[in-house]
């Protein structure tokens, strides 16, 4: 491609996270790995080191495409180990963080919250100790570097018919897991405010996309529809999430790497709010369209409500796209028939994880077999 041929966006982008080293934490995770192989898809000169304890939900087949590509390394190990952490900042110069690593799933907190305050609030606390050590010099901190905490718009709490999250909302999380990624925010916050530490922090909307964890709505549902087993909706279904695609998550991380103010919050979100029934119809249509004619809404079964279910969320995005020139790519229809067509074709993937352990989880949690 001819210089001019750039945009002024591009060539920004290349110039200013070519040649960076990132540490991502939790790159074998849903959002994580999309980022990684995004990543690596855009630019030539950049290197990742992908810490992750690969959890029940870390999978390094989502990275089978550049394991072997020598920007790429994996580190198994744990964002608590301060041990670790400190011979990984001591080894190579990284200039950003961008930690994805925590317990995500909100209704394994509610059965059992200590892992998510323990990873989620104590790995941040240590990821940013080592971050905060290494980056330090007389007076300051090196230039160009950055530390980027993704959160998440569950630490607003809920919302009712009206009204969105914008960065000033008042945090208000329910959740245990919400209630450790607020508390990790505000410990993050608090090393911009007393260290100067440079952070930023990003809060998303409910993601979908390839690599995502059978446990959570649309993988488990679109699971249940191949095997015809009940589809579980909680409550009346009426809840509504505001659903981005996930490589348009990723972008705007790029983004907030590249220009984000440091103590600032920008929220991300799709403007595409669905209600849980909606987004079940949709994936049932869907199946019924590429693959299985014969599966129907009689799977959809009404089981009893999370307890302390958010009723709505809805992102206010304003701040990133105006500052920032983020929007969102890629329109629902056609990320959901991606997302499908995906996991029809990796089948194995899903089978890979619909076994053992999550087997045992899907028992407990639904009272039958997952598969
Ligand atoms: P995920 O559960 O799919 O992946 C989490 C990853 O973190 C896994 O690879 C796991 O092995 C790793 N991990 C867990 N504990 C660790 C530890 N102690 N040390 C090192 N690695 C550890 O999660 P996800 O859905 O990809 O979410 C990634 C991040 O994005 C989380 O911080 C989450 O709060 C945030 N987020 C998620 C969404 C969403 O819709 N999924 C939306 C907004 C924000
Ligand atoms: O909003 C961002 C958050 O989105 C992230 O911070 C979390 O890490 C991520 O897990 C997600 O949280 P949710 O609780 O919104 O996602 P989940 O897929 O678990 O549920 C989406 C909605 O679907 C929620 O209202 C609960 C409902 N649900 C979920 C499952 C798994 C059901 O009705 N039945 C189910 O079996």
């Amino acid at each position: 491609m001819a210089d001019n041929d750039i945009s002024a966006t591009e060539r920004r982008k290349r110039m200013n996270l070519s040649g960076k080293h990132l540490l991502v934490t939790g790159g074998a995770g849903f959002i994580g790995s999309n980022f990684i192989l995004y990543l690596m898809r855009e630019y030539d000169n950049l290197c990742i080191t992908n810490l992750d304890k690969l959890t029940y939900a870390g999978n390094l087949e989502n990275l089978r495409g550049v394991e072997n590509d020598p920007r790429y390394r994996f580190v198994l190990g744990d964002v608590c180990d301060r041990t670790l952490l400190q011979s990984l900042f001591a080894e190579k110069q990284i200039d950003l963080v961008v930690h994805f690593a925590a317990e995500s799933h909100v209704d394994r907190s509610i059965r059992d919250a200590g892992a998510f305050v323990q990873t989620n609030i104590g790995g941040t606390l240590s990821l940013l100790d080592a971050a905060m050590n290494a980056w330090k010099l007389d007076g300051g901190y090196r230039a160009d570097v950055k530390f980027l905490q993704v959160s998440t718009d569950e630490v607003y709490g809920s919302l009712g018919k009206t009204g969105v999250f914008t960065e000033r909302s008042p945090l208000d999380p329910h959740s245990p897991y919400a209630a450790s990624k607020a508390g990790a925010d505000m410990v993050v916050k608090a090393y911009h405010d007393t260290h100067g530490l440079p952070v930023c922090i990003t809060r998303c909307s409910n993601n979908y996309g390839p690599y995502q964890f059978p446990e959570k709505l649309i993988p488990l549902m679109f699971t249940n529809c191949l095997r015809k087993k009940p589809l579980p909706v909680y409550g009346d279904g009426l809840q509504v999430r505001d659903w981005l695609y996930a490589e348009d998550h990723c972008r705007a991380i790029e983004r907030v790497l590249l220009d984000g103010r440091a103590g600032e919050v920008y929220n991300i979100g799709g403007r595409n709010e669905r209600t849980n029934l909606q987004i079940v119809k949709t994936i049932i249509e869907t199946v019924r369209r590429l693959h299985d004619p014969s599966v129907s809404e009689a799977l959809i079964t009404h089981v009893a409500d999370r307890k302390g279910h958010d009723r709505r969320y809805a992102i206010d995005a304003s701040k990133i796209e105006r500052e920032l020139g983020w929007k969102p790519l890629v329109p629902f229809e056609e990320g959901m028939e991606r997302t499908i067509r995906w996991y029809l074709e990796h089948e194995d993937w899903l089978a890979h994880i619909v076994s053992g352990a999550y087997e045992e989880y899907y028992r407990q949690m639904y009272g039958e077999s997952a598969s």
